[in-house]
């Protein structure tokens, strides 16, 4: 095997299958580029270490949690992200970005959804697909994560999702496909087994990316630490284990010498790499085209799109007059969750207090810390909110990797907060800085707004207040369902323990439950509020071979600018199988005037009606009569019309 005409020996190629560090990949005796990677999804977290090897990571610009991207529906942000992450990438000397991560939101729990998009698979799928294309076309390559099934932090490394096949196609699975469209550098393999196999070793796994959705040299690297036995990985198709491991070269040595592996098995990877290494470690034609600036305009627009207005009687936006106490433990930004995706930023970033000052210039502004919660401190505060014109709480707390959260719902000292200060002023605006779905039943109906601002990265705050204020229009749409609580989600009473993860809900997961269930939300998939009102109208489908245009007309009836995000939903009207009563296959962001009025057509391709059927081992749609469902959110259904379509 040879490298722009150099040989590699057998043991430069065994070094090649292993990470050369921990961020590194080898170069054979400087034969074949390093590969350099780095995280993350949310920017660009580069660690090196200092001379007395501690490691830290150095500053960048950090971009809102990609729970927040996904909220904007705004599939050109996930690209103006990829690619201004990548320009951080270049400037850094990385070669290949460690995301985007596309596991799908199974639980609320799970510690990392705010790294992850959606419950659907076609958000998610297709928001890491556009993330991919904007990284890569600066000639910096991805790697797609964490393939597959890796839907909870608890037992993430001993723990198998058991899914059965249809459900792992259709949703755990369809994620992953989408995004290969836009043909990742690399898949990262998750730490988890599934059906019994670890993912480090999943030979029918890797042959369905590989085969199915990507190409047969894509190359598949593993999580960190995810590999217990090199040979045995190496046979299953992963081609590098990272980080550098000196067991798992001795492991694959053993297997070569003993005959488990054949040089043809090392050298089917070994191909692999060298054809990454041309394409993304020799650094051709990488030019950065954006400031540090452009970086921190473009996650203040993400935020600004991201941040959903969760309830609001009226109180927003509020006036440039009167008195307002901001209070709670989050004055300062909780810009990221926690974890490999953490971004360091190069300043502290402007805590809402400042920001909310210097957008409402003519109004009293005051802000209060609160982190002991004690009541000496709680009391004399609480007092405060008779005096003041609106109140805003700010509640939130960190989720990271390698962690699950305990609760849905607020801590408690919390929830008191809320509670105390709603008590006293009818204008109380609570902020949730959370990584995922929580459980408001004890306090919604008793506080006048509510705005789920999530992980905003380091203009979040600018870009919240930007938004109570009134200067920017809410548009952020959930992408997971709130459910009123814990127990409302299946998951909560699917088996688990430190070797199963039962997926025994099936497809009926996300509004694929919930719609069978709609008592049980609180806010649906899809939600969110606006300044403006929109109307829908004129619904027409017409069939252009295999493609349906699905094309209606959305209204702004108010007298604000505003986005609204229409929904595309398809219904089997009689299934022969088993199906969700509907499932998302399009979505438009439409940006209307006051007043304005817009047709918007979504194509659906025939596979939109599909199903994949076990039976047969393909994806299949039956002929017969679908509904096609316009929507602002799953509960809220617009516009409908009933098609043919055949088989
Ligand atoms: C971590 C994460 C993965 C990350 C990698 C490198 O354990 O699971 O997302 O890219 O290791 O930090």
């Amino acid at each position: 095997m040879k490298y722009n005409g150099k040989e590699l020996t057998m043991e430069e190629k065994m070094r090649l299958l292993i990470g050369k560090n921990n961020w590194q990949s080898t170069d054979c005796n400087g034969k074949v580029p390093t590969l350099s990677v780095s995280d993350g999804p949310i920017g660009l977290r580069k660690t090196v270490v200092n001379d007395k090897g501690q490691s830290y990571a150095l500053p960048a610009v950090a971009f809102p949690a990609t729970q927040i991207l996904a909220n904007t529906w705004d599939l050109s942000l996930a690209y103006a992200v990829g690619a201004s992450i990548a320009d951080e990438c270049i400037e850094a000397d990385i070669d290949i970005l460690l995301g985007p991560g596309c596991n799908i939101k199974r639980s609320p729990m799970c510690g990392r959804n705010f790294e992850y998009y959606s419950e659907d698979p076609y958000v998610s799928g297709t928001f890491a697909r556009e993330f991919i294309k904007g990284v890569q076309s600066k000639g910096v390559g991805t790697s797609l994560k964490h393939y597959c099934a890796n839907n909870l932090e608890f037992g993430r490394v001993y723990t198998s999702s058991e899914v059965d096949e249809r459900t792992l196609t259709e949703i755990y699975l369809e994620s992953f496909r989408i995004a290969c469209e836009a043909d990742p550098a690399t898949v990262m393999c998750g730490y988890n087994l599934v059906n019994g196999q670890r993912m480090s070793e999943h030979k029918k796994l890797y042959r369905i990316l590989r085969e199915d959705f990507w190409r047969e040299d894509g190359v598949i690297i593993s999580d960190w630490g995810a590999v217990h036995d090199r040979t045995r990985s190496l046979k299953a198709g992963l081609d590098i284990e990272m980080p550098y491991s000196e067991i798992g070269y001795e492991n694959l040595k053993a297997g070569y010498e003993s005959g488990r592996i054949t040089e043809e098995d090392i050298d089917k990877s070994v191909e692999r790499i060298l054809k990454l290494a041309q394409k993304y470690g020799e650094r051709k034609e990488r030019n950065v085209t954006t400031t540090k600036e452009d970086r921190r305009r473009l996650a203040q627009r993400v935020a600004e799109e991201g941040i959903v207005l969760l309830k609001n009687n009226g109180v927003l936006p509020l006036a440039d007059r009167g008195k307002i106490m901001i209070s709670g433990n989050d004055l300062y930004a909780y810009y990221s969750g926690a974890g490999s995706s953490r971004v360091v930023t190069e300043n502290e970033p402007q805590t809402l207090l400042q920001c909310l000052r210097s957008v409402l210039p003519n109004a009293t502004i005051d802000g209060y810390t609160v982190t002991a919660y004690s009541d000496s401190e709680y009391l004399p505060m609480f007092e405060m909110g008779y005096e003041n014109d609106v109140a805003i709480v700010v509640c939130g707390d960190y989720e990271t990797e390698g962690d699950d959260r305990y609760s849905m719902r607020l801590p408690i000292k919390d929830e008191r907060l809320i509670l105390e200060t709603a008590k006293r002023n009818a204008n109380t605006v609570v902020v949730l800085r959370y990584g995922a779905a929580v459980d408001v039943s004890s306090w919604i109906d008793k506080v006048a707004a509510v705005i789920f601002a999530g992980y905003g990265g380091e203009r979040g705050n600018e870009a919240l207040a930007n938004i109570l204020s009134g200067k920017v229009n809410p548009s952020g749409r959930l992408t997971e369902t709130f459910a009123n609580t814990y127990e409302d989600y299946p998951v909560a009473h699917t088996y688990l323990d430190h070797a199963i993860n039962a997926y025994t809900e099936g497809l009926f997961m996300g509004y694929r439950y919930f719609d069978n269930v709609p008592a049980n939300v609180r806010f649906p998939f899809g939600y969110g509020l606006s300044y403006s009102q929109f109307q829908y109208s004129d619904l027409v489908v017409n069939r252009q071979n295999d493609t349906y245009e699905v094309r209606f007309r959305v209204s702004n009836v108010s007298t604000i600018d505003g986005v609204d995000v229409a929904q595309v939903y398809i219904h089997e009207v009689q299934p022969r199988v088993l199906r969700p009563i509907k499932e998302l296959k399009g979505f438009e962001r439409v940006v209307l005037k006051a007043g304005e009025s817009k047709e918007v057509c979504v194509k659906l391709s025939h596979r939109a009606f599909a199903y994949y059927s076990v039976a047969e081992d393909c994806w299949k749609v039956t002929s017969g009569k679908f509904e096609i469902y316009i929507a602002q959110n799953a509960n809220d259904i617009r516009l409908q019309t009933c098609i043919e379509v055949s088989e």
